[in-house]
């Protein structure tokens, strides 16, 4: 049975416009949200498709819409810290400390979860996922409509998640009224993910804010070895991320590209040392910077994708910082047609 309870704001009395669906009006997405729709909104990691956590027929759509297992559960964004105790409950010291350091950002912690909050959020589970988004119009968005907005990456399931309007429009053209346009994502890969026990920091999920960071604030912090057969966060999955083109990953794709006479092969590579005029090569990074390399990945994967190669090879980054969270979500683009296997390349 799905029950809806539309918030109180759900009078406003904006007038969609109906000319295309990206928008860099709040307002209107807000009016669509109210109105019980899902719309796409801009966050500092990758866009997301957003729904208020009091409407379920709105987060019921979420996962129509991505075509999402329900066992998947969802982040929900929050503007203020005021907003922590509607959702969550016995909420740790230490995440009030990496709050205060990293939100807003790229950090979600998982919590208890509030009574009041729907299964289609949690997954069943009696956890919650939270983040405080770093982008202007996400918090401008969440403080219109006055709710927490519950918000997977808005792609369909598996595949390249979204760093621009345009990714959010060439996936859900036809599906979605409102993309929220702020433009491209300043971080460009998921947020990390902790979660706590026993007053220890576990990480579920790799992500834009670097596990070197997390551990200045609280000390060295565990990983969580993944469970392909019960994965804690279906992010976690072995295959996801990923392009509809065959991808490899190796330290030298030119190397390895000079081998596969005949194919026709489109490269990611990190920095200017992989310049070459042979392959259509997206360099991430020209200066070797791990955070511009992040920004830029979806991006690159997105554009080679849409090219028609045979096959697409990335190179290994270096296992530190950002480069391990970039390794993370290349090695699962890669997972159907490589037998490259993880082998602790977290740690
Ligand atoms: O950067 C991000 O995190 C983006 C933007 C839009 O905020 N969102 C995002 O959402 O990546 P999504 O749905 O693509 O990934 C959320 C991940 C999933 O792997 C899910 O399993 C995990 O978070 N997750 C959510 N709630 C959880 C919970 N209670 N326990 C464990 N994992 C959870
Ligand atoms: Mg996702």
């Amino acid at each position: 049975m799905v029950k809806t309870m539309n918030h109180p704001n759900s009078a406003l009395t904006a007038i969609p416009n109906k000319k295309g669906i990206i928008t860099k009006s709040v307002k209107k997405a807000a009016f669509y949200l109210n109105k019980g729709d899902v719309v796409a909104m801009p966050t500092e990691t990758v866009y997301g498709l957003a729904a208020s956590i009091y409407n379920e027929n709105a987060l019921k759509k979420i996962f129509e819409i991505k075509e999402r297992p329900y066992f998947n559960p969802l982040i929900v964004h929050i503007d203020s810290l005021q907003s922590l105790s509607k959702i969550a409950v016995n909420v740790p010291e230490v995440a009030y400390r990496l709050a205060d350091k990293f939100w807003p950002g790229p950090l979600t912690m998982i919590f208890e979860k509030h009574k009041a909050i729907s299964n289609y959020i949690t997954g069943g589970k009696n956890t919650i996922a939270v983040r405080m988004p770093n982008h202007p119009l996400a918090l401008e968005l969440i403080k219109t409509v006055d709710v927490p907005l519950a918000a997977p990456s808005a792609n369909p399931f598996g595949s390249i998640s979204p760093t621009s309007a345009k990714h959010v429009e060439k996936y859900f053209k036809s599906t979605l009224e409102v993309i929220l346009d702020g433009g491209s994502c300043s971080k460009g890969i998921e947020s990390t993910i902790i979660g706590f026990k026993n007053n220890e920091v576990l990480v579920y999920r790799l992500g834009s804010l670097s596990l070197e960071m997390i551990e200045s604030v609280v000390g060295r912090i565990k990983v969580r070895k993944y469970n392909q057969k019960n994965p804690i966060a279906p992010g976690m999955l072995d295959k996801h991320y990923a392009p509809k083109t065959p991808m490899i990953l190796c330290d030298n794709p030119i190397k390895t590209a000079s081998n596969l006479i005949g194919k026709n092969i489109g490269i990611i590579a990190f920095d200017k040392k992989s310049l070459c005029t042979d392959y259509q090569i997206e360099v991430l990074s020209p200066n070797g910077d791990l955070g511009e390399a992040a920004k830029n990945l979806y991006a690159a994967m997105h554009k080679l994708d849409d090219k028609g190669f045979d096959l697409l090879i990335a190179q290994k980054f270096p296992n530190v910082g950002l480069g391990r969270a970039i390794n993370d979500r290349l090695i699962r683009a890669c997972k159907k047609d490589t037998n490259f296997t993880p082998n602790n390349i977290f740690i």
